[in-house]
């Protein structure tokens, strides 16, 4: 077992009378993608904040771990480790895109020298070759996130964070993020990612975390927080009443609906079982007009984790046909 990237007890931050962060474990692999998800106000930046020493954790804090270096006993070390790509960018407007980044060469005191090559290198990873010259003000959405990713990566950090890196970039800017990212990890960084979007910690994140009121509600792989709710089955729909009547026996314990002629299966969506309700069917000789699987998905986990007025059982399933 490896050191872990990260590693946080008891995480507690607050302001005034208003409890942000109440006590959140969190353990981040070296070399892998974790999302922190949330929705606004819960208190994803403020956590960024403290674990990349921006500010400091409140107190009753238990140990955080950044880098393998105690954050309370040498920020300096941990802060070596790490880049931060903030949730509103880091850019200057005012000056073109490879000024930010020879900017950036500087305050990692690396010689001009280097600092030439770092940038030439990183504007042509991420596609900024001819945008360089340009004030980075007259740059798109997923320019400027682009390069203020590759600022991020003048310092060679094992660690970063990216706070919301795709909030507010279209479809297309936020693919060509998410497969940047993927890229990072494929180099051995370890990635800290705040979202507020299910879909992009299921595309990327080895390990999901779900804040809401101050406390990590669900955490695991998405595949485990979508079997944390029920609700997988298969709906199978007769036009024949009799198909219909004999599916029904051959299947045994299903939920009938006689009037639209429909069975649902509980099913955790996986082909085995799947391949199970077909053969019976095929046994019997049956088939079913309609088939459509129901897999519950980050949406639904989210709702009935975050679900506060209303409860989990009432959020309304989706049927994906297939
Ligand atoms: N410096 C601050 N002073 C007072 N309240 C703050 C400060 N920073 C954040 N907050 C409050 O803490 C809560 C969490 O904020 P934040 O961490 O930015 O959430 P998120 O990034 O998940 O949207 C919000 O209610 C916000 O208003
Ligand atoms: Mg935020």
């Amino acid at each position: 077992m490896t050191t872990p990237a990260i590693t946080a007890n008891g995480l507690r931050k607050s302001y005034g009378d208003k409890v942000v962060l109440d006590g959140i474990d969190l353990t981040v692999r070296e070399g892998t993608v974790f999302a922190l998800l949330g929705p606004n106000g819960a208190g994803k930046t403020t956590a960024v904040k403290i674990l990349s020493t921006l500010i400091s954790a409140g107190p009753g804090s238990g140990e955080i771990r950044v880098g393998g270096h105690d954050l309370a006993a040498d920020p300096q070390a941990a802060r070596a480790a790490i880049g931060v790509t903030g949730q509103f960018s880091a850019v200057d407007g005012l000056i073109t895109g490879e000024e930010n980044m020879l900017l950036m060469a500087d305050l990692h005191h690396l010689s001009k020298g280097e600092g030439r090559r770092v940038t030439a290198e990183l504007l042509e990873r991420f596609d900024l070759v001819e945008a360089a010259k340009k004030p980075a003000s007259t740059y798109s959405g997923g320019m400027k996130r682009r390069l203020d990713i590759a600022m991020t990566l003048v310092g060679d950090p094992r660690i970063i964070f990216l706070d919301e890196p795709t909030t507010g970039l279209d479809p297309r800017s936020r693919h060509n993020m998410w497969q940047i990212i993927r890229e990072l990890v494929t180099g051995g960084v370890t990635v800290f990612l705040t979202t507020q979007y299910l879909e992009e910690a299921d595309e990327l994140a080895d390990r999901i975390a779900v804040l809401n009121n101050g406390r990590i509600a669900a955490e695991g792989t998405a595949e485990e927080l979508k079997r944390l709710i029920p609700g997988g089955h298969v709906r199978l729909r007769f036009s024949d009443p009799h198909a219909y009547r004999t599916a029904a026996s051959a299947l045994g314990d299903v939920a009938q609906d006689d009037e639209a002629l429909a069975l649902q299966i509980p099913n955790d969506g996986s082909q085995r079982e799947l391949r199970s309700i077909l053969d019976r069917l095929d046994a019997a000789g049956i088939e079913a007009d309609e088939l459509t699987v129901h897999t519950p998905d980050l949406d639904d986990v989210f709702f009935a984790l975050t679900a506060t007025t209303v409860p989990a059982q009432t959020t309304q399933p989706k049927e994906n046909a297939r």
